[in-house]
């Protein structure tokens, strides 16, 4: 897949400071250090687009990307569970993605992303089943997949939908990606064209 023409066009500290909700946006999400930025840079081909960093807890405003020349906007969200972060400011932060989530109208898809190593996370798992019980839709998108073999990946992925299954019969979009080499950009790339095109059909039958 081309690379695409993106560019940074706001942060924003709430839903309030967001731009009008005219073009179809996707949000990335996770725990802090994650990944987020760094796929966010893998699936535009724009380095260095969004801000990665060795430290957690880097990215703290809603940051919008505008992507393809005001076709769709990509949103990299503040990342949670960071240990040094203060209780208030934490509760201040969940309201406020919480809000975004829940009230953002040209909102797509978000997606959830999570650490192919590591086993389903409470914290996690709490996001999940929360965007499921308010019918929010969002993908799940397990990430740094060149970290570990082949075999453990595809381990570690049936392990998670088998958690999953518990809670909900059918299972989110999945894409299991790696920054470094690239993995999962097409699938990515190709997802968001054709929610992106159903948006459009949806918002002309809505005129
Ligand atoms: P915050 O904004 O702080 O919440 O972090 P983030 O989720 O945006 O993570 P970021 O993209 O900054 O990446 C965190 C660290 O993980 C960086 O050191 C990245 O180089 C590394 N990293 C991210 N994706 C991959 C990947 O696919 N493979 C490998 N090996 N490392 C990755
Ligand atoms: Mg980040």
């Amino acid at each position: 897949m081309n690379n695409r023409r993106a560019a940074f066009m706001i942060s924003a500290a709430d839903i309030t400071g967001c731009p009008q909700a005219r073009l179809p946006e996707y949000a990335f999400f996770g725990r802090s250090n994650v990944g987020k930025s760094s796929l966010i840079n893998m699936i535009t081909g724009v380095k260095n687009l969004a801000r990665t960093s060795a430290t957690p807890g880097k990215t703290q405003l809603l940051n919008y990307y505008m992507v393809d020349e005001d076709t769709w906007y990509l949103v990299d969200l503040p990342g949670y569970g960071y240990a040094k972060v203060s209780k208030k400011s934490r509760k201040n932060w969940e309201k406020i993605i919480r809000e975004y989530l829940l009230q953002r109208q040209s909102l797509v898809y978000t997606f959830i992303l999570v650490d192919t190593r590591h086993d389903p996370q409470k914290s996690d798992l709490e996001l999940i089943n929360w965007m499921g019980e308010e019918g929010l839709p969002f993908c799940l998108v397990f990430t740094k997949a060149d970290k570990i073999s082949r075999n453990a990946v595809r381990r570690n992925v049936d392990e998670y939908k088998k958690v999953l299954a518990e809670n909900w019969e059918e299972l989110p979009p999945i894409f299991i990606t790696s920054s470094h080499s690239g993995e999962g950009k097409s699938e990515i790339n190709t997802f968001i064209a054709t929610s992106n095109s159903e948006y459009s059909v949806l918002t002309e039958q809505k005129q």
